[in-house]
């Protein structure tokens, strides 16, 4: 039924019974190949692992509950087909972001991300703020102008949203 090329190509789509008929499974989309797990165990998607990035990008631990990119990159795979929009309401550092931007690079998507965080103060005493981070939202575009500073062709902009906006445009 298939030439070499396309078997090359597609062999993931072939599956072989017990008693050794290969049969080809049809996914519901060309790359939607990644099954997702009931129990994520993979050691990339400990907290520890998403403290050393943010210390990484950030130079301290800035930033108490990040997520680890190896997990947010394992949801995009899974969920979010090549012209995908993300959206994630509750940006903090912005892992996924940098997440959707990784498998982008990886598999030539064209994936966007809309973050949503809150301009509130960071703490007085928090590291954060005496490192110059004044607010959360300063957090979260710290690490879009991090991906910038990787891959310059990486494009964001920043919407300063408040209720009073809102009405405004109403
Ligand atoms: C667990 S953290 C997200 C961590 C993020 N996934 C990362 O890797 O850094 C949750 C974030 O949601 C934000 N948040 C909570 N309520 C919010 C709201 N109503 N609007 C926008 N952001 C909100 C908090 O400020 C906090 O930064």
């Amino acid at each position: 039924m298939w030439g070499p090329e396309k078997t090359a190509k597609e062999s993931w789509k072939l599956y072989a019974s017990k008693s050794g008929v290969v049969y080809v499974k049809n996914y519901l989309t060309a790359n939607k190949r990644v099954k997702i797990r009931s129990i994520w165990d993979n050691v990339g998607y400990l907290t520890e692992k998403a403290t050393l990035e943010v210390k990484e990008i950030y130079g301290e631990k800035v930033f108490e509950t990040p997520k680890p990119l190896t997990l947010i990159e394992h949801l995009v795979e899974c969920c979010v087909d090549e012209r995908g929009l993300v959206l994630d309401f509750f940006a903090g550092t912005g892992t996924t972001a940098h997440a959707t931007e990784n498998v982008n690079a990886a598999d030539g998507g064209l994936r966007r991300v809309v973050l949503v965080e809150q301009n509130v103060p960071t703490p007085g005493t928090h590291i954060a703020r005496t490192m110059g981070f004044g607010s959360l939202s300063d957090l979260t575009r710290h690490r879009l102008q991090y991906i910038q500073k990787q891959r310059p062709d990486y494009q964001f902009d920043v919407l300063d949203w408040t209720a009073e906006t809102a009405m405004g445009s109403a």
